[in-house]
């Protein structure tokens, strides 16, 4: 079995401040790369920015700064936001670096040697926002000023010489992609609207600017920049050090196992990207899911809206873990999702600190007092206690394929109800009546304990923190961690010390704050 796994978020155009949309998408991307890899697969994770178009140009012109130093600065704040988000990445990206220029240009020659590129004068709207085309019928009026329909962002008339890509030719072979490769496109519904899209046919793709310097030189023609768009894509391969195919990171991690992106640039990563890839005869990746948004009221949150949560005063203010695991639950997975402080501190009070939290605080207590600070040695597991260790080795393969199905929501609703369950199996095995009969006292425990050890494997990719905080009392470390192993019930070594735990999540008084 293939047990190299790459995921990919987009990269970031860093003119924007991080928002929690930002944070949603790089966190999500986050949780497949750290179960993966506990999972047993060699990952490789990238993330990044994408510094060139007009959008950057202007951005840095208003600034009065040089358009690379304010990139540097700005790209920097997307590095530190996915230390802050405690991301996995093994590689961040910035499409000004010179090995991304080499790999974009190398894609480009192979495009124009197979002539799928030729010149020609592209005249029709363009909106900087997007940094996409848009054809007549996407266009509409707005208080006298042209709009794109879809984004609602403003557009500009350009008229210029420009190289196309033909797209068009690529519109059979596309469709006949998609119909040999029916997971290609998640989830469906996404898959249908860039079918559909396809099958109304596809105008040839301007794919070079004239009018603004900042960007990739095309090959034997300084006077045009490579259109931001392919410019970007292309950082996927000039990660894997393309143009050199037979290196070592190329071989094991192409084509990537899934892009992960926001479903607003789906048309870019769905349609086109595959076909600049076919027509340059490389292997298109394997999936391409395209997210929901992470709304405020109504709409997407975005700069440009004004309506922008910041990741980092919420972590300032509740902590890194509580939102991972708040975004990664409460926004059903590809579907847009509202989010709200209050209902963050409910998640924080109910999930993580009653019954996560509880769990872990009066199961380790207990066992501080009543088993001599240790794992139980002398035990004799019943009916009962094989009944709720028994839940995860009947779950594994199952959990797993949810997994790659991308049912996060499944996974995280598997991890509640367990906890719930050991709870209640706490409470009513009522081990603190049990001191006359020290080998069922010695059984509740370690169940108890074993359960832990298995949901803390499993939070791993979603609260990494917190979940090696409860694992390093058993001397766990993370390297220790792995997702079979939560169908043994011999993981935990019998007669090992248990060192004390310290609150992992406070509860939120909801009375006392001004939300
Ligand atoms: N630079 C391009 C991507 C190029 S990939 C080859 C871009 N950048 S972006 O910064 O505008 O957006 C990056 C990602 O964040 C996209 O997947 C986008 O969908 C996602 N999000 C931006 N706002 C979002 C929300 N409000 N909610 C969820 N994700 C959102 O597009």
């Amino acid at each position: 079995m293939d047990k190299n796994f790459y995921i990919t978020t987009p990269i970031y155009y860093p003119s924007a401040k991080p928002h929690m949309g930002h944070a949603y998408s790089s966190i999500i991307a986050d949780f497949f790369a750290r179960f993966k890899r506990i999972d047993g697969y060699k990952v490789h994770f990238l993330t990044g920015t994408d510094e060139h178009g007009l959008k950057i140009q202007r951005a840095a012109e208003d600034k009065n700064i040089e358009t690379l130093k304010f990139c540097d600065e700005l790209s920097q704040t997307f590095r530190d936001l996915s230390k802050i988000l405690n991301l996995s990445n093994t590689d961040f990206i910035r499409t000004t670096e010179d090995r991304h220029k080499k790999s974009v240009q190398d894609l480009w020659k192979r495009l124009y040697a197979n002539d799928d590129i030729y010149l020609s004068k592209y005249s029709g709207w363009y909106s900087v926002s997007d940094e996409a085309f848009y054809n007549e019928d996407e266009i509409d009026n707005l208080d006298g000023k042209k709009i794109a329909i879809s984004s609602k962002s403003s557009v500009e008339w350009v008229d210029e010489e420009s190289f196309f890509f033909r797209l068009s030719k690529w519109e059979k072979p596309l469709l006949e992609f998609y119909k040999k490769n029916p997971d290609f496109i998640k989830p469906e519904s996404r898959k249908n609207e860039v079918i559909s899209f396809v099958k109304s046919g596809l105008k040839d793709l301007s794919i070079s600017r004239k009018s603004f310097s900042w960007g990739i030189k095309v090959p034997d023609n300084d006077d045009h920049v490579i259109y931001v768009w392919l410019d970007a894509l292309t950082n996927y391969l000039s990660a894997l050090n393309y143009p050199n195919t037979s290196n070592e990171l190329f071989k094991n991690f192409w084509p990537a196992s899934i892009h992960l992106i926001g479903k607003d640039i789906l048309r870019f990563h769905a349609v086109y990207w595959p076909a600049f890839l076919l027509a340059a005869k490389l292997k298109p990746p394997k999936k391409i899911y395209g997210h929901g948004w992470i709304l405020s009221g109504d709409e997407k949150m975005s700069k440009s809206k004004g309506n922008i949560l910041d990741p980092i005063e919420i972590i300032e203010k509740y902590g890194l873990d509580p939102l991972r695991y708040y975004l990664i639950k409460e926004v059903s997975f590809g579907n847009d999702g509202n989010i709200s402080q209050e209902r963050l501190e409910d998640c924080i009070n109910s999930d993580l600190a009653n019954n996560y939290g509880n769990l872990c605080q009066r199961t380790i207590s207990f066992a501080l007092k009543n088993c001599n600070s240790k794992v139980p040695k002398e035990i004799k597991l019943n009916k009962e206690d094989k009944l709720i260790l028994n839940e995860y080795s009947s779950n594994v393969d199952n959990l797993r394929s949810k997994i790659e199905d991308q049912n996060i929501n499944y996974y995280i609703d598997f991890i509640v109800n367990s906890l719930f369950a050991a709870n209640k199996y706490f409470n009513d095995q009522e081990p603190w009546k049990k001191k006359e009969d020290p080998i069922r006292l010695n059984s509740i425990v370690f169940t108890t304990l074993e359960v832990i050890r298995k949901v803390s494997f499993m939070l791993y990719p979603i609260i990494p923190e917190s979940s090696l905080k409860v694992l390093k009392i058993f001397d766990i470390k993370e390297s220790d961690i792995n997702f079979s192993s939560i169908a043994n019930h011999d993981f935990l070594k019998l007669g090992i010390e248990i060192k004390p735990i310290n609150i992992l999540f406070k509860k939120i008084e909801k009375d006392k704050n001004n939300v």
